[in-house]
């Protein structure tokens, strides 16, 4: 059954594709509100372009219960969702066409007439610093370039639904933050959704506004970064900062409630807790302490920490305890 009045971008249920007997996906669940920014994150091999694949239908499951995209049910509804979906894959310029040229040409595939075509292409043009460019042959272009050139004919629709599969492999900083900056302001203006693959965990943790983490074809842990994170990472800190020119020793603060762990580090001290109840009472207790201090500041876990927690600090590392994936890998509320 389709629902096109779905609330949800994406959903899947019961998701699995087996290549060579080898399972890449076994079982996975996805709900994507429409207008989230979505990362899914995970170490290669994980399963993260495989998903992409098969949700924009170029890649059939082996096995899914519910498979539904912009309310309509997959294979079926693929026509009807196909226009209204972007994708960055990575390869397909026309090497010998100018920037516009091939942006012109994809924006007239979508109906757009020459001029209106031309349009649109600058104007994706200029909002990725390649306006002054426009004219010159794409194999002329840097790796970058053409990166930001695939992102930019992804958008040339102005799709409901962006899939962006690492889309700042090979962007320098300031285009790295461009992107996002722009991802954000398109997902709140427009209500588009992005679903983005990434190993870039500090950028996902500033644009998604829900993220999933997948290894092994499971999904380890589903929510917004802060609730991910809470979850995988069950410790409190707070960084104490004393005032310049004061010192206080760690142990002064373990000896305070609720103080689990105290250590020096560059310029303040981080102290661990018994738990969030035990915070005010250690706040109160530092500050009545005879030392000036700056601040004492609540340090969340950051995805990160989450992240590593969760499928472990190599790439392609063995599964975490079984008591962690248990914890983590349904659903965690912000
Ligand atoms: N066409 C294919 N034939 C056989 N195996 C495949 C195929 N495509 C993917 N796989 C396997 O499926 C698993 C998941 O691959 P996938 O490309 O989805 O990972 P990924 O998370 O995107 O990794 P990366 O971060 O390296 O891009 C890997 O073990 C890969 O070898
Ligand atoms: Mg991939």
């Amino acid at each position: 059954m389709s629902d096109p009045g779905s609330g949800l971008a994406v959903e899947v249920r019961g998701l699995t594709r087996v290549f060579d007997a080898v399972p890449a996906l076994d079982g996975v669940d996805l709900e994507i509100p429409r207008g989230a920014v979505f990362g899914l994150l995970g170490p290669n091999g994980a399963g993260k372009t495989t998903t992409v694949r098969i949700l924009n239908g170029v890649l059939d499951p082996t096995r899914v219960d519910v498979l539904r995209v912009l309310g309509q049910d997959l294979p079926q509804g693929a026509d009807l969702v196909r226009p209204q979906v972007g994708v960055q894959t990575d390869t397909n310029l026309y090497d010998r066409l100018s920037a516009r040229a091939n942006l012109s040409l994809f924006a007239r595939f979508y109906g757009l007439a020459k001029k209106a075509a031309d349009q649109r292409a600058d104007e994706l043009l200029d909002m990725f610093g390649l306006l002054p460019r426009a004219a010159e042959r794409v194999e002329k272009f840097s790796k970058g370039m053409k990166q930001k050139l695939l992102i930019a004919r992804s958008l040339v629709g102005a799709p409901s639904l962006v899939y962006l599969d690492e889309p700042t492999a090979g962007l320098d900083p300031e285009a790295s933050h461009e992107l996002m900056s722009y991802i954000r302001t398109v997902s709140r203006a427009q209500h588009t959704t992005f679903f983005i693959t990434s190993h870039r965990l500090d950028e996902m943790e500033d644009v998604c506004t829900k993220v999933a983490v997948l290894a092994g074809g499971v999904i380890r842990a589903q929510g917004s970064p802060a609730a991910v994170a809470r979850a995988a990472v069950p410790r409190v800190r707070v960084h104490v900062t004393p005032a310049p020119g004061v010192r206080i020793a760690p142990g002064e603060l373990l000896a305070l409630p609720g103080a689990t762990h105290a250590e020096s580090l560059d310029g303040y001290i981080a102290v661990d807790l018994r738990s969030v109840r035990a915070v005010p009472e250690f706040v109160r207790a530092a500050a009545a302490l005879p030392h000036d201090l700056l601040g004492v500041a609540d340090v969340p876990p950051t995805l990160q920490e989450a992240y590593l927690a969760l499928v472990g600090s190599q790439p392609g590392a063995p599964d975490p305890a079984p008591d962690t994936a248990a914890q983590t890998g349904t659903e965690v509320a912000s």
